[in-house]
């Protein structure tokens, strides 16, 4: 989509789990259209990082280390943000995979810790974002989807029900905002080259079934610049979501990443892969 590069000038737009992946091409794309940013996530020297990245850019970034999980650390990201004006853009972007293998033995500290960041954060911002955006008649919410927002994904069920669950979630505040002209969106971005799917802990004995993935990233991955676009689309308009995972979108992604030699073992994404020992 062409839109004006300062069709976003004005509004202040938080990103969280903004300091890599789509979550720091998300916040670039809305600042170099003219949004003011403010970038979240744990580690306080990579929101530094970030933030000086898209300064040199000319963006006018600000960051703040927050962990979504933390109610007090997400309401004093929001209590930063309206100090650079208003609170136009809230993206719920952080989220985290769980161990990949069986739920009847995933370790009960990780399956937590999923549901800490990638539900109960998700919760957190909403419900700082939402007071501020209904207050003013205005406002862009958007949820992060991913695998599983639509149906089951074996061995990878922390996630996928996460996701699931941020659907849900999204789709209800769309229902209780009607009329309000606060938009809820929801994005799921399909497959992105990041961490999130690069570097990856396996319980034991599960770790064979995960080479195929790099196969799956190699046909259909895209880069987090090319996966945060539709972002765009979502906060200049009404549309309530945007899903990569089309059969056409599909089909073109992969003859012309085949073509690209993308799936060739040696141009294949990094796979770093981490072993631990199943609980019983
Ligand atoms: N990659 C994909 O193929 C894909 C596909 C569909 C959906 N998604 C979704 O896209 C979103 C971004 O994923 P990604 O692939 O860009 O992941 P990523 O590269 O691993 O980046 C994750 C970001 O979230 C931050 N983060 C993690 N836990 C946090 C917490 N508790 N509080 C605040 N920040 C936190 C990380 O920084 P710190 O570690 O320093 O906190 C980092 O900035 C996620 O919601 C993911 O589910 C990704």
């Amino acid at each position: 989509m062409d839109l004006p590069q300062n069709v976003l000038v004005g509004r202040v737009a938080v990103v969280t789990g903004a300091t890599r992946g789509l979550g720091l091409a998300m916040a670039r794309l809305l600042g170099r259209h003219g949004a003011t940013v403010v970038l979240a996530a744990r580690s306080e020297a990579d929101v530094a990082g970030a933030v000086d990245r898209l300064r040199v850019e000319g963006i006018e970034a600000y960051g703040r280390r927050c962990d979504i999980g933390e109610w007090s650390d997400v309401e004093a990201l929001r209590d930063e943000a309206l100090t650079y004006g208003t609170l136009d853009i809230w993206v719920n972007n952080a989220g985290v995979p769980g161990i990949y293998g069986p739920t009847a033995s995933t370790p009960v500290d990780d399956f937590t810790r999923v549901v800490r960041t990638n539900i109960l954060g998700t919760f957190h911002g909403s419900r700082v974002a939402l007071p501020v955006f209904l207050g003013q008649g205005h406002g862009d919410l958007v949820n992060v989807y991913g695998r599983g927002d639509q149906g089951s994904v074996a061995w990878q069920n922390a996630y996928g029900s996460s996701k699931r669950w941020v659907r849900q979630f999204t789709e209800t505040l769309r229902a209780e905002t009607k009329g309000t002209g606060v938009r809820v969106h929801g994005l799921n971005p399909g497959l992105v080259m990041t961490d999130l799917l690069g570097k990856v802990t396996s319980q034991r004995g599960y770790e064979a079934r995960l080479p195929g993935l790099q196969v799956v990233v190699g046909l259909w991955g895209q880069t987090p610049d090319v996966a945060a676009r539709p972002l765009l689309g979502l906060v200049t308009s009404d549309r309530a979501e945007f899903r990569d995972l089309k059969r056409r979108t599909l089909l073109t992604r992969g003859v012309r990443n085949l073509l690209a030699g993308r799936v060739r073992r040696r141009n294949r994404m990094p796979l770093d892969i981490t072993v631990v020992e199943a609980e019983r």
